[in-house]
């Protein structure tokens, strides 16, 4: 600006400044709103909002406006070297009417830049509340609630029945030594009965059980006897997949032990088994069997609960689904679990859970009960 004494060349470009000013404030006059009028403000938040605008654009907006306020109310602006002109004015009056018109602008200028922040400090402040409020009219969201799988479905059914029948519920390890796995099951080294019961062993020689009856010797040992007591649980074996087989499988055993037991309360157990799961109309058969814990020992089957025993495609055309073994516990074992054969007889059973779920779900290849596919999951909510 250049060096000014006159009153006129002053006035001029002070207006000039003022007027440059003007050109710049123009997007923000909008924010100059009159607080005398209630509705004033709400009435701008509104308008704004409809455009879209938001936090982003206030703050942006805001240091513009802080920028503005710098380049004409600095030290060093224009507009203050115009005002510090005016003492340069040697007329008194004139000097009088300068300093008047300058004042009288710098309020104009100052007051302007003042609202305009109180409303854009206002309107972040509204724009975050309307942000962070929550709207009770939108319907809720639903949460998906998970649900349990059919294998452990099954697996409390089952127990639902032992436990109404006064047995108690074991919950045993998965990973077992040679001892409870096969010797203290009557199946030493050597014994031909490992064979089909290979499972997977850690370096340090432990192994994956392969058969819930470990659960017997870890119950009568902790227990002693007389013992009654179901253990659902997940067994492992080295059987390559196929529809009915899986290398991990679930199994629940049944230990029953005390004085006087004998085969038929094996039978009347299972046989109330039976009627329970699947209907009082379901029949039992026990087919001569060899595990070499029990002794004697039988193969399992119940009548079909789809047609009853006629034959149909769920039972193959037999009219018999296999339920699972059982027998009477042999002394060795219960010897290996420090319970005197002389004094206490006892019966024990194992059934598959993976392929009664099968059967009742009626699916054609127990795999699909671990291929983790929600599709077919989501259908035993
Ligand atoms: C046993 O495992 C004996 N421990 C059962 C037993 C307990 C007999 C107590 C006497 C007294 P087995 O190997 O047959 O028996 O298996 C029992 C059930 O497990 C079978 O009827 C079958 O339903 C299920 N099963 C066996 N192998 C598999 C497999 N690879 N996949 C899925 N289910 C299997």
């Amino acid at each position: 600006m250049p060096e000014v004494v006159t009153y006129e060349d002053l006035k001029v470009e002070a207006d000039k400044v003022y007027e440059a000013f003007n050109q710049e404030f123009k997007r923000f006059e909008r924010f100059v709103v009159d607080r005398f009028y209630a509705e004033s403000l709400p009435t701008l938040i509104q308008q704004l909002k409809n455009e879209g605008y938001s936090v982003a654009n206030a703050k942006s907006d805001l240091s513009d406006l802080a920028a503005l306020g710098t380049k004409y109310t600095a030290k060093k602006s224009d507009w203050s070297t115009a005002k510090k002109q005016i003492g340069r004015i040697a007329d008194n009056e004139k000097r009088a009417w300068a300093g008047q018109h300058l004042l009288f602008l710098d309020l104009s200028i100052r007051d302007r830049l003042g609202y305009a922040k109180l409303t854009l400090d206002e309107i972040i402040e509204d724009l975050r509340t309307a942000r962070e409020s929550i709207d009770v009219t939108m319907p809720g969201r639903r949460s998906r609630a998970g649900h349990l799988h059919p294998v452990t479905l099954m697996s409390e059914r089952i127990e639902d029945i032992f436990v109404s029948l006064g047995y108690a519920v074991e919950d045993d390890r998965e990973i077992e030594t040679d001892f409870y796995n096969f010797d203290a099951l009557n199946i030493p080294e050597g014994h031909p009965a490992r064979d089909p019961q290979d499972t997977f062993y850690t370096t340090d020689g432990f192994a994956l059980r392969s058969q819930t009856s470990t659960v017997q010797i870890h119950a009568m040992q902790r227990r002693g006897a007389p013992v009654r007591m179901i253990a659902p649980g997940r067994v492992f074996r080295r059987d390559t997949p196929d529809p009915t087989h899986n290398p991990m499988f679930f199994q629940v055993e049944g230990l029953c032990v005390d004085r006087g037991i004998t085969m038929a309360h094996l039978k009347g157990t299972l046989a109330e088994f039976v009627h329970r799961l699947f209907g009082p109309d379901t029949r039992t058969r026990f087919r001569p069997s060899y595990f070499p814990f029990t002794e004697p020992s039988a193969e399992v089957d119940y009548s079909c609960f789809n047609c009853g025993g006629k034959g149909c495609r769920i039972c193959k055309g037999s009219g018999w689904i296999e339920l699972g073994g059982s027998g009477m516990v042999h002394p060795n074992v219960l010897r290996a679990a420090n319970v005197d054969p002389e004094e206490f007889t006892g019966f024990a059973f194992g059934l598959g859970i993976d392929r009664t779920c099968a059967r009742i779900y009626q699916l054609d290849d127990i795999r699909l009960l671990f291929e983790n596919d929600v599709r077919f999951l989501e259908q035993f909510r």
